[in-house]
């Protein structure tokens, strides 16, 4: 049986474990943080994701999935290593390789034994070439080994979905025997393989998610306009989407694309084609409209209230997006901090989200446990993430808790119909303000 071993157990590496085991493998996850591979050991997931608890019982109890620390023990006779660790952006937008080289030297020095490196992690292009020369370079051993690009397309929230039921598998290698290895891995989930260069593997990885990205802020750029012309951005999806060329996906407009991968993913491919002499300028606009869009709610509230200063904000949503706790780039924390900043006080709810937030705000902010008790009494309410919880809300809520029910919706949760109804002042993105006659008379300004 081959000999699966994933370094780093994060959101891809542990992701990537679990469901190799699910599909029949034996494997062995190594991280370098204790607490986690101790949590881990008790079968509990470091991170929230739906279904990963329950597959990390299921394979431990089969004996096909362990935690480990040691990862000499782990490396020293594996046949194949998967790489999931982070790659960080640099503070000039660059990627930060520093995890992969650690884990590549570590390698290099432990191995006795042939073995195939999988890089799974979004690594620039031309990095699979020069870890494969550097762990070359520093081997103990007198082994073979191989590294092979395999880039992952798992979205937080449905990571365990979409590696189980991929859209397709890529895979960069530069020989038959790597190619037949990864091929006869990846056999049990029926999904489509797709063998290419190592390069071209790295380059679909970042292709993807930077025109996915771009398309989010082609669709916030047209909503922008859409609000100055007095269009409604939905009616013009919808319009869109019946052309199959375009689709239906992706195109929800927003407070802009935030988490771990689309800001580091636009800004690293734009850091290397300017490295190479070439600007993406496409890439280059999908990062200036997403890093004004986050502030989008803040200048329509500004046009309603003189200043934030002692007023009482509800803050509905905290992470990137529902589904996970993840805060990475979420909008709520630069709106947040300029809203502490300015002396609001704000009471914030997110169903998930708010054990990390409040690493980020231990003080500063109040956190509530269900919508109805942040916004009691409040001046005016953000909504920065689509919870169900929150989209299912009864909007009447709004008008009966709040002090002036002023409702700035960064993920037009509700629809004009149901605002109008509720008697609220209501914006959006990309649609007609909404506003209740009543309320109107008590604006602050
Ligand atoms: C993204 C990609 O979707 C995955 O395919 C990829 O594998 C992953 O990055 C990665 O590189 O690891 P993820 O960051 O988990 O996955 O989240 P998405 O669901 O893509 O959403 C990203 C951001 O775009 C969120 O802030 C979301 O709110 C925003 N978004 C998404 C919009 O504003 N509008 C949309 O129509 C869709």
């Amino acid at each position: 049986m081959t000999k699966i071993v994933i370094a780093g157990a994060g959101y891809v590496g542990l992701v990537t474990g679990v469901c190799l085991a699910e599909a029949g493998h034996k494997v062995t996850c190594v991280d370098f943080i204790e607490d986690k591979i101790a949590l881990l050991e008790k079968g509990i997931s470091p991170i929230y994701e739906p279904g990963l608890n329950e597959l990390i019982r299921k394979n431990m109890n089969a004996d096909k999935l362990s935690f480990t620390t040691d990862y000499k023990n782990a490396y020293c006779d594996a046949d194949v290593i998967f790489l999931g660790v982070g790659t960080p952006e640099n503070e000039d937008g660059s990627a930060n390789l520093n995890f992969i080289y650690t884990a590549a030297r570590q390698i290099a020095e432990t191995i006795t034994h042939d073995c195939l490196v999988v890089i799974k992690s979004t690594v620039p292009m031309g990095t699979n070439d020069k870890v494969e020369v550097f762990i070359k370079n520093h081997l103990q051993h007198k082994v073979k080994v191989e590294v092979a690009s395999n880039p992952e397309f798992l979205a937080q929230g449905t990571a365990v979905r979409d590696t189980l039921h991929a859209s397709r598998i890529v895979i960069g290698v530069e020989s038959e025997q790597a190619k037949q290895v990864l091929t006869a891995i990846y056999a049990p989930f029926n999904q489509p393989i797709l063998t290419m260069s190592r390069r071209s593997a790295e380059m679909v990885k970042y292709a993807s998610n930077d025109f996915l990205a771009l398309k989010i802020s082609f669709i916030n750029d047209i909503a922008n306009l859409c609000e100055a012309v007095g269009a409604n951005i939905e009616e013009v999806t919808t319009g869109m989407s019946y052309d199959a060329r375009i689709g239906d996906k992706f195109l929800n407009p927003g407070i802009g694309y935030g988490g771990s991968c689309f800001p580091k993913d636009t800004k690293a491919l734009h850091w290397l084609s300017e490295e190479e002499g070439y600007v993406l300028r496409t890439v280059k606009a999908a990062i200036e409209v997403n890093e004004k869009q986050k502030f989008k709610l803040m200048k329509k509230a500004r046009k309603d209230f003189a200043s934030f200063q002692g007023l009482k904000i509800a803050v509905l949503g905290l992470t990137f997006k529902p589904g996970t706790d993840d805060l990475r780039e979420a909008p709520s924390i630069p709106n947040i901090r300029l809203l502490l900043n300015e002396g609001a006080q704000v009471y914030a709810y997110d169903p998930i989200g708010v054990e990390n937030f409040k690493k980020v705000y231990p003080t500063g902010v109040v956190y509530e446990e269900t919508p109805e008790e942040a916004l009691e009494d409040a001046d005016l309410c953000f909504i920065f993430t689509e919870w169900e919880e929150i989209k299912t809300m009864d909007m009447k809520v709004f008008r009966e808790k709040m002090k002036t029910p002023f409702v700035y919706d960064g993920r037009n949760c509700f629809s004009l119909t149901e605002a109008k109804a509720a008697g609220i002042n209501y914006q959006s993105i990309g649609r007609p303000e909404v506003k209740a006659a009543a309320v109107v008379e008590q604006v602050k300004v």
